[in-house]
């Protein structure tokens, strides 16, 4: 046996260098995994490049010292091939042998462990809104607007991942593609919406786990705060009732979603903007109808993709809402985040976030200072009385400016429209523009302003109908705070 040039495996696993270097680095690719993982996965705040360190890294110098082990081997064996060939003697194997069969055993042990461990923390890691939003920049806009929004505490993949183990590898053959198509610069600039991409995970399997379809409160109660660009900042309130309703209640959802209920549309545009078609069937009354909107007809629509209306066709900025400047301003007035007692505020401040800059750097500096000089030129003893009140409107302006334009993404004002409502987007109206009729004209999708709503009043200050509530006031405190 001894003599068998075949065997020797302690020889062929110790002559040759290259397995020295590539047993070093296995050793230190999983000791590495050993300290970096728990330190990085305890934790969901740290470091995203600290993932990439362990989750891309590290495993290629491990396969790296593998890959070396075997070309060591390889060499080596050819090493003992020449021994033997000039008939050098071989030491007896045996003990070796057994000793390296334990040594692979334990190996193996340790490593089964690590790998397992690593599996485990890897896939919970990635369910993170830290993997998701922040590891890539080209999704700090998407990342950004979910902090701000109700579903802040909902995690990116119970959105944006089918439930099960074919939604998963779905999710990382996408995410694989997004990575790579940042690392070759090839990422577009702003990202496609999902649903202009065609990406998005059916609302049955993401909205509707959470929130019950058939379960909606009858009525709702909006209250929008504008407030005017003359001096006084003048607020106004509109106060709306939405009609929500849901299941046989009718109303909003009902309507849409209610049993029974299926509406098919024709867009004509990727990002569903424009919308020439509707059909309406209920499969429990039998009623079915068709809308074509004024302009097309049955052969401009024949080869128009279509889909079937699900929340997101409404809701479809439910996380990632940008606002327009007016709104933005409008906000954080009603919050008391910027003084409404300031002089042309509202005016200046829409100004300032219209204006252009190079980076969200430059308007964390430029906006600021601009609103303080342009209050030490229009009235410098203001300025000096109110300096503290000036300063911080600056600050919350930039702020509002970053959480809604990323110039290095191409993300700006109204790049992502929202479809609930209709004032800054068409939203409903791409339907309920009383332009879609059947083709007898008898019915039409209806515009009319009491469907959706009740206005209970329109741009009124303060509305009777908060006093009645006494809502005027509590709105009046938190402004003061
Ligand atoms: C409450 C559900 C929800 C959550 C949570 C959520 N998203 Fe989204 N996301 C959506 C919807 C709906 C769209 C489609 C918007 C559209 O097409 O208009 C979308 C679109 C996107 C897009 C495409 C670009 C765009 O703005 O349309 C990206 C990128 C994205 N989300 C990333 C994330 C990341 C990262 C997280 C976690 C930090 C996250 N999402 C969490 C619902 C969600
Ligand atoms: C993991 C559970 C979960 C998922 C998935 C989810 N939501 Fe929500 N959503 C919530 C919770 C919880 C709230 C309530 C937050 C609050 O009241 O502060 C909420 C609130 C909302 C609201 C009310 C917001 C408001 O201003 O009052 C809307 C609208 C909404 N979700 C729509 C959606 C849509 C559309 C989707 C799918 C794209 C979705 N949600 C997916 C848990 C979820
Ligand atoms: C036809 C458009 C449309 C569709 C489709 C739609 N919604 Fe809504 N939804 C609305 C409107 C409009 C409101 C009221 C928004 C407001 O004024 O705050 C609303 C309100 C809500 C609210 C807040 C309710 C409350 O009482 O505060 C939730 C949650 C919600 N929708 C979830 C969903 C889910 C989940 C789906 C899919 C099953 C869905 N919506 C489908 C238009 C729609
Ligand atoms: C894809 C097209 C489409 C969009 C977008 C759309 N709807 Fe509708 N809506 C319809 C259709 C179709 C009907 C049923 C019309 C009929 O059968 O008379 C309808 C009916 C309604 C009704 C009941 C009307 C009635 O006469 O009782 C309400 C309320 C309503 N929609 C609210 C909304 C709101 C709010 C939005 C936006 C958040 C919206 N819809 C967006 C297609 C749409
Ligand atoms: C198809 C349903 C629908 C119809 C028809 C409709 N609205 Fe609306 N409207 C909405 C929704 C949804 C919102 C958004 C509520 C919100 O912000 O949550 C809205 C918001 C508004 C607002 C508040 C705008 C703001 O500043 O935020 C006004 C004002 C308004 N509607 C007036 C009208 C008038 C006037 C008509 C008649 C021409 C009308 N609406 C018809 C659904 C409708």
């Amino acid at each position: 046996m001894g003599d068998n040039p075949r065997r020797p495996i302690l020889m062929l696993l110790t002559s040759h260098w290259l397995t020295f270097v590539g047993a070093a680095l296995a050793t230190t690719a999983i000791c590495s995994w050993l300290f970096a993982l728990p330190v990085q996965l305890r934790g969901h705040t740290s470091n995203p490049y600290i993932g990439i360190l362990v989750f891309i890294i590290i495993p290629v110098v491990l396969i790296a010292g593998l890959i070396l082990i075997v070309a060591g081997i390889f060499f080596g064996r050819k090493r003992l091939e020449k021994m033997q060939r000039h008939l050098i003697a071989l030491p007896d194997r045996r003990i070796y042998l057994r000793r390296i069969a334990v040594f692979f055993v334990l190996t193996a042990a340790v490593n089964i462990v690590i790998g397992a461990e690593a599996t485990y923390r890897a896939v919970e890691h990635m369910e993170t809104a830290q993997f998701c939003g922040q590891s890539c920049h080209v999704m700090k806009p998407e990342f950004t607007a979910r902090q701000n929004s109700p579903h802040a505490r909902v995690l990116c993949v119970d959105c944006h991942v089918a439930p099960g183990a074919a939604g998963w590898v779905t999710s990382k053959a996408a995410g694989t593609r997004q990575l790579l198509d940042v690392v070759f610069h090839r990422a577009r600039k702003p990202i496609e919406s999902a649903i202009q991409s065609g990406r998005l995970v059916p609302s049955r399997v993401t909205c509707e786990q959470c929130h019950w379809p058939q379960k909606f409160d009858a009525v709702k109660l909006r209250v929008i705060e504008r407030f005017q660009e003359d001096a006084a900042n003048t607020e106004t309130q509109t106060v709306l009732m939405m009609l929500i309703g849901g299941g046989d209640l009718g109303g909003i959802h009902g309507k849409h979603m209610g049993p029974g209920v299926e509406i098919h549309y024709a867009a004509s545009d990727s990002a569903r903007q424009t919308i020439p078609w509707v059909e309406c069937r209920n499969r429990k009354t039998g009623v079915s109808n068709a809308f074509l909107a004024d302009g097309s007809n049955p052969a401009s629509i024949a080869n128009l993709p279509r889909y079937e209306m699900q929340c997101v066709d409404c809701h479809n900025r439910p996380t990632h809402t940008f606002d327009l400047p007016d709104r933005a301003v409008d906000g954080a007035l009603a919050e008391g985040r910027i003084a409404s007692t300031l002089p042309f505020i509202k005016k200046e401040a829409v100004l300032l976030l219209k204006a252009k800059y190079a980076s969200n750097d430059e308007a964390s500096r430029a906006i600021p200072a601009a609103l303080t000089e342009y209050y030490r030129q229009s009235d410098p003893a203001l300025c000096n009385k109110r300096g503290q009140d000036i300063a911080a409107a600056g600050a919350e302006i930039a702020a509002i400016y970053n959480r809604n334009v990323f110039p290095d993404l191409k993300v700006s004002w109204g790049t992502y429209p929202n479809n609930l409502g209709h004032t800054d987007a068409p939203g409903c109206f791409r339907c309920h523009d009383g332009s879609h009729s059947t083709s007898d004209k008898k019915e039409s999708i209806t515009q009319d302003c009491n469907t959706c709503h009740e206005p209970l009043a329109m741009d009124e200050a303060p509305p009777g109908v908060l006093k009645t509530l006494n809502l005027s006031d509590y709105a009046a405190s938190l402004q003061k705070k």
